[in-house]
């Protein structure tokens, strides 16, 4: 303690000079205080700041307050020193407690306010919206052109009173095959032509399984047509995929004969392709119908003269027809005698794929987006 600073203590103290104390409080709070300095003077150190920093030093100058000002501060003790102070110098002493902490509050305050109003600033650029800013526009997906045709067909067939039904992707031979009039040695078991899963089921081949879901919950009469997924062990190439959709027609009730059948398709191809379109049935075989046609309908494109997309025939195939046989219908439980009904299916994809004059199904399944777009 350096000699002649002592102050004189009452009742014979002695102590570390007070005054020492005080000064000695203040050099720690300002050596402390430096790296705040800059906050309460406003200088360049805004271009330093941001908001985490800022809320960093903020905590780190409330810690200071409680270090320098709070109740076990170096200063409180210093003021608990006061009247200890012999009388002749206590209003020196008390006056520079009092100094040092108005000193050391003002510069806290003052830092303090900066990085409050920094703060404030700062949290409402990061909040703040900019609403000239344009907006970001999401993109707009659209249906696949599968489902446009899909749904295309519902409607005329909705129109004309169908049902719609929905089928079951994997199936048993019964439904795929026995349901159907299909004799154990129809190639079509055979498992170059169908994917079989496990022991006794497979993924459907033709929509035609829902004829006999249909019949058995519904029975006689009916009428309603199944669109969806069939598989096929066909080599993919511009007309064949393993997997396609088809949609099947089914119409059961007293009295229907192939004049109905023929009406019907007509009807549907007119308000698809046009009220020009001619159909024209071609006998054919399917075991699960008697007799059976196979319908092709008039160019959309040429009306019927020949052009590229009807290979110059001036038809285009769809699909394959007939009236209901009687074993199909019997094996469901309705009496061939009281009711006869006639189905139909086609394939949607090559129908699509027709429509929007594309010469390969298989750009359907690629999902390219640079090709689907085009279909919005
Ligand atoms: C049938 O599947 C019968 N179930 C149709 C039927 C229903 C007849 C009701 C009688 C009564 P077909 O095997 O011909 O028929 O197939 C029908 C249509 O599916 C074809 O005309 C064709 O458009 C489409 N198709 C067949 N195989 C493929 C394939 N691999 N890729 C894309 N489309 C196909």
């Amino acid at each position: 303690m350096p000699a002649g600073t002592s102050l004189v203590m009452a009742e014979g103290l002695s102590q570390e000079d007070p005054k020492l104390q005080v000064e000695a409080a203040r050099k720690a709070f300002e050596q402390e205080f430096e790296r705040f300095a800059s906050f309460a003077d406003n200088s360049e150190v805004l271009s330093t700041l941001d908001l985490n920093r800022a809320e960093a030093e903020q905590r780190a100058l409330t810690d200071l307050r409680t270090r320098h000002l709070g109740k076990k501060s170096a200063l409180a003790a210093s003021k608990k020193l006061i009247g200890r102070v012999a009388p002749g110098e206590r209003a020196a002493f008390g006056q520079l407690v009092q100094q040092n902490d108005a000193e050391i509050t003002g510069k806290i305050e003052q830092a303090e306010q900066f990085l409050r109003t920094y703060l404030e600033f700062a949290r409402s650029e990061r909040e703040a919206i900019d609403v000239t800013l344009p907006g970001r526009r999401p993109r707009r997906g659209h249906l696949h052109p599968i489902t446009v045709g899909r749904e295309r067909i519902e409607d005329i067939f909705v129109s004309l009173g169908y049902a719609i039904e929905d089928g079951r992707e994997i199936e048993t031979d019964f439904y795929n095959f026995d349901a159907l009039n299909i004799p154990d040695n129809h190639p079509a078991r055979a498992s170059q032509d169908t994917f079989y899963t496990s022991e006794g089921f497979a993924l459907r081949s033709q929509t035609s399984t829902v004829q006999i879901h249909a019949m058995q919950r519904r029975g006689a009469p009916l009428r309603m047509i199944a669109p969806g997924r069939v598989f096929r062990r066909d080599t993919p190439d511009p007309t064949h995929n393993p997997m396609f959709f088809q949609v099947e027609g089914l119409c059961v009730d007293r009295g229907i004969s192939m004049a109905h059948l023929k009406g019907t398709v007509a009807e549907f191809l007119r308000r698809m392709f046009g009220a020009q379109t001619v159909t024209r049935f071609r006998p054919s075989y399917f075991p699960f119908t008697e007799p059976s046609a196979e319908f092709d309908f008039s160019c959309f494109k040429c009306g019927g003269t020949g052009c590229r997309i009807c290979k110059n025939s001036g038809w285009i195939e769809l699909g394959g027809s007939g009236m209901v046989h009687p074993n199909v219908l019997r094996g469901v439980g309705v009496d061939p005698d009281e009711f006869s009904g006639f189905a139909f299916g086609l394939g949607i994809d090559r129908m699509v794929a027709l429509t929007y004059g594309l010469d390969d199904i298989r750009l359907l399944f690629e999902n390219d987006v640079r090709f689907l777009e085009q279909f919005d």
